[in-house]
């Protein structure tokens, strides 16, 4: 509650080396967080008034509070995110931790002043959840279990294998460590919630695996703490929030990064080659972009003429969208051109682009108008060379046909076709 957070004020990182730093993580008297549950309010610089009831040092021995994202330069003007709340240990009632609180840990440790602490470094680089105790009354508090992640925020092209990075670290020297610890990854979407893994270090198997393809580093997660998930291969349907919760016998921690399955459209033109135009005359042009996600989408077309100018010709008639089978996006856009109307002159580069968040993705048909209406020198010659060349195609044909004697059989296929 908002009492509770103004009960905190400045976060002092001290590294085991004694080395400090003082985070600007900080809450000044009477601020009121956000209403947005999920962004802890902006850290603010210390104002000089803090109350030194509210200055607290805390010790990381593993350092992740130190990192440079967590302590810009002092007046910086982007700041780490930061929410401090009172922390009530307790056993978890979950199935693949509960395990963990069987055995008698000391009741007593857990008497103690404990937070629960949520940062965000700058860009994205780092987010980290803290348990801390300090013995009761005193200030000098001491991570137990830190939480981290470096994938804040991920875009995976479609069918790669994706690691979304979270690392645990449990102070050695607490009696809570040592004993086990579980690891659960749950996705979210749009308020749709669901487990995609579970981990139980008491027994040290998956407790529980609802996705497909999704695994951990074993050796990893003994050895370094990496509870990083795996997963084979990148679907649409993977996008949204994963939540990395790691369960310490009556703590718990957790980290949430997004991930974003994102692919560009390919795009495809039909007819292509379109056909000779003369003025006046009026065709349709179609564009398809398919297999994209997300859906947001922005089709258009261009034209360029001989004259090397580019000028947009709109949005044409857009198709709504479809999704295929593996979850990705198609839609189309026509266009109807009017040679004369549109004033194409003798014709140019016509183009779809289709700007998309994995990247703009362009595809060009020539148009050729033949101008009748007012021939050009250079339209004359290519009237002259496009009947030379129809001149030379029929004899040519004619030529073929009376020589192979296949007439008959070329017709045969051709209506085959
Ligand atoms: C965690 O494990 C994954 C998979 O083996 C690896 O790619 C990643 O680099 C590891 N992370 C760290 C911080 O060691």
């Amino acid at each position: 509650s908002l009492q509770q957070l103004s009960r905190v004020g400045v976060l002092v990182c001290a590294g085991e080396d004694g080395s400090r730093r003082r985070s600007r993580c900080s809450y000044d008297p009477g601020e009121i967080p956000s209403a947005h549950p999920n962004r802890p309010p902006p850290c603010r610089e210390p104002a000089g008034s803090i109350h030194p009831d509210r200055v607290y040092l805390i010790t990381d021995p593993a350092g992740t509070l130190c990192h440079r994202s967590l302590n810009p330069p002092r007046g910086s003007v982007e700041k780490p995110q930061c929410e401090i709340n009172p922390f009530l240990p307790q056993p978890s009632t979950l199935k693949w931790a509960s395990p963990l609180t069987d055995s008698a840990s000391s009741p007593i440790y857990l008497q103690a002043d404990w937070f629960s602490t949520a940062l965000q470094g700058l860009n994205g680089q780092l987010a980290v959840s803290t348990i801390t105790r300090a013995p009761t009354a005193t200030k000098e508090h001491r991570v137990v279990l830190s939480v981290t992640t470096t994938t804040v925020s991920v875009q995976s092209r479609l069918g790669g294998p994706v690691l979304l990075d979270c690392g645990l670290w449990a102070d050695p020297s607490s009696p809570l460590s040592g004993s086990g610890f579980a690891v659960e990854w749950r996705y979210q979407f749009r308020g749709d919630g669901r487990l995609v893994l579970a981990y139980d270090g008491k027994t040290d198997r998956l407790a529980d695996v609802q996705e497909e393809g999704a695994t951990l580093d074993y050796e990893g997660l003994h050895q370094r703490g990496n509870a990083s998930l795996i997963l084979r291969e990148a679907k649409v349907r993977h996008s949204g929030l994963y939540i990395c919760t790691v369960y310490l016998p009556y703590l718990v921690a957790q980290v949430t990064m997004e991930l974003q399955v994102v692919e560009p459209p390919s795009l495809s033109i039909h007819p292509s080659p379109l056909p000779l135009a003369v003025p006046g005359q009026s065709f349709t042009v179609q564009c398809e972009a398919s297999g994209f996600a997300p859906l947001a989408l922005e089709l258009s077309w261009e034209f360029k003429g001989t004259d090397g100018k580019s000028r947009p010709l709109g949005s044409g008639s857009l198709t709504g969208h479809r999704q295929a089978w593996d979850g990705t996006y198609s839609q189309s856009t026509r266009l109807e051109l009017d040679s004369a109307e549109l004033d194409l002159g003798r014709g140019g580069e016509v183009t779809c682009v289709a700007v998309h968040l994995g990247g703009t993705r362009r595809a060009s048909v020539t148009l050729n108008v033949i101008g009748f209406s007012s021939p050009s020198i250079e339209d004359s010659m290519a009237m002259v060379g496009v009947a030379l060349v129809l001149y030379g195609l029929i004899k040519f044909v004619s030529w073929t046909v009376t020589s192979s004697g296949s007439d008959e059989a070329g017709q045969r296929e051709k209506k085959d076709k």
